[in-house]
């Protein structure tokens, strides 16, 4: 009777069971979108069978045809996946084999899917990397474009939030591009290192076939074959340094994003989004929001979280290959659409900020900004910097007290607080005599700026 009830609920719970773990452990939903990938690593790898007489001609020749189709078939939306048949690889190896017969079960030989996944992976963050590099280069051209239409613009620079010193709103931008210059190379950088070939590498151990790794590797591309076996199949570094690549960038655009929701914002009102990248309020309707760099600030969690995902998913694995592996791609993708998404919002919005020059020059003025340029001004005259410090510090809380500018304070107000003080200091309390003074490399003189600019220019060429 206990028999026949398990036997029951045995014969049940098994086929149901079955068909989750094949959900469960199914990879197809997600990894399909490297079809491109394992379909060259399939070339290649067919391509180095026949040339090592390890396959002929005439099988080599029936797969490459056969997976030309596939292609042809996938990127038509003609493909059949199936959940059944697991992941990219085995869903694309079996339609093979239904469309040339034998020769296609022939083109596993020599390989393994640990090998094979990884090869993909690399292929399709190298040219992930290669779609994100342009996009900051595009972003990078029109902040730069901006700067060049803004060099005379002339705003706060805080520290604390504080308004600090005058600056050209050109240098705020640049600044930007200087940080974005740093990601671009991240990639670069991690492009590099990631540019080397699994292939070949099989389940762990390498293979017993005359195989020739180098000649795949460099059917793909590559600079060079993977020269550890265990590690080629195991390595998801380049995985997780991308991310952090992406990490970085993300942490770069979230800072721009909140200043530009800063100044968006009715109290700063120091530059204008336009409208198709904002939204309206429902209850509200004098609101215009700055949804876009709202929502690329937000998008900043999800980057950093895939980032601990991976390092997570890596610690403590042994070598070399193991199934937790499966779980690199929908966080890595999803840091790659990220990316891209915010990268593009940016490119497409940042050329067509409106700044609104007046007020931006209002607020520097309001917020005695050239006490410093006052101090450096009586140094100049022979007083020690400690005591102008003390000097413009008196200066400004008497400008408090009449609730006016420093530049507005009478040249008698000024030599009661230091006999040093003459005439010409009016000169030094303009913005633009602020600005213009600190004319060197990396200072915000508009002469500098002009010339950063130019350099900007060439770099982002160079590098296009
Ligand atoms: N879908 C698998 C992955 O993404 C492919 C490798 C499977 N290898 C294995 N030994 N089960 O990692």
């Amino acid at each position: 009777m206990t028999e026949k009830t398990n036997q029951s609920w045995g014969g049940r719970f098994s086929e149901s069971t079955d068909a989750f773990v094949a959900e469960f452990t199914a990879s197809v939903n997600f990894d399909q979108r490297m079809y491109l990938e394992d379909i060259a690593g399939s070339e290649a790898h067919c391509k180095m069978l026949v040339k090592q007489k390890i396959l002929s001609e005439a099988d080599g020749a029936a797969i490459l045809q056969g997976l030309a189709q596939i292609r042809e078939e996938i990127n038509n939306g003609k493909f059949e996946w199936s959940v059944a048949l697991e992941d990219v690889h085995m869903n694309i190896e079996q339609r093979l084999t239904a469309l040339i017969g034998d020769a296609g079960k022939r083109l596993h030989t020599g390989r393994s899917r640990n090998d094979q996944v990884a090869t993909d992976i690399r292929l399709y963050v190298r040219a992930q990397i290669d779609r994100i590099t342009a996009e900051i280069l595009r972003m990078q051209k029109g902040i730069v474009e901006l700067a060049d239409r803004e060099v005379m613009t002339l705003m706060p620079g805080f520290t604390h939030l504080q308004t600090a010193q005058p600056i050209s709103f050109a240098h705020h931008l640049l600044a930007w591009y200087e940080m974005t210059k740093r990601d671009f190379s991240r990639f670069q950088d991690c492009r590099r290192r990631l540019n080397y070939s699994p292939l070949g590498a099989a389940a762990l151990a390498g293979t017993t076939y005359p195989t020739d790794r180098e000649y795949s590797a460099e059917l793909l591309g590559f600079d060079g074959v993977c020269k550890n076996s265990l590690d080629a199949v195991s390595d998801r570094d380049f995985a997780i340094e991308f991310n952090a690549a992406a990490a970085i960038l993300a942490m770069h655009l979230s800072r721009i994003a909140e200043e530009l929701v800063l100044w968006n914002s009715a109290p700063f009102s120091f530059i204008d989004l336009p409208d198709r990248f904002c939204t309206g309020s429902s209850i509200m309707p004098q609101k215009k929001n700055p949804d876009v760099p709202e929502l690329v600030r937000g998008k900043t969690g999800r980057v950093f979280g895939n980032l601990f995902s991976l390092l997570t998913l890596m610690k403590s694995q042994p070598l070399a290959y193991n199934k937790d592996n499966q779980e690199d791609k929908e966080p890595l993708f999803d840091t790659i659409d990220t990316t891209l998404g915010c990268l593009r919002a940016f490119a497409d919005m940042l050329p067509h900020l409106k700044p609104r020059r007046e007020n931006m020059a209002r607020a520097a003025l309001q917020g005695y900004s050239t006490a410093t340029d006052l101090a450096d001004y009586l140094v100049r005259k022979g007083v020690a910097f400690r005591d102008g410090h003390e000097i413009v510090g008196k200066a400004v809380a008497l400008a408090i007290n009449k609730n006016c500018g420093l530049e507005e304070l009478k040249l008698t107000d000024f030599q009661e607080l230091s006999a040093q003080i003459e005439e010409d200091v009016y000169q030094v309390l303009t913005l633009e005599g602020s600005v213009n003074a600190r004319n060197h490399i990396g200072g915000t003189a508009p002469a500098q700026i002009k010339i950063r600019i130019e350099e900007a220019r060439a770099e982002i060429n160079a590098a296009a």
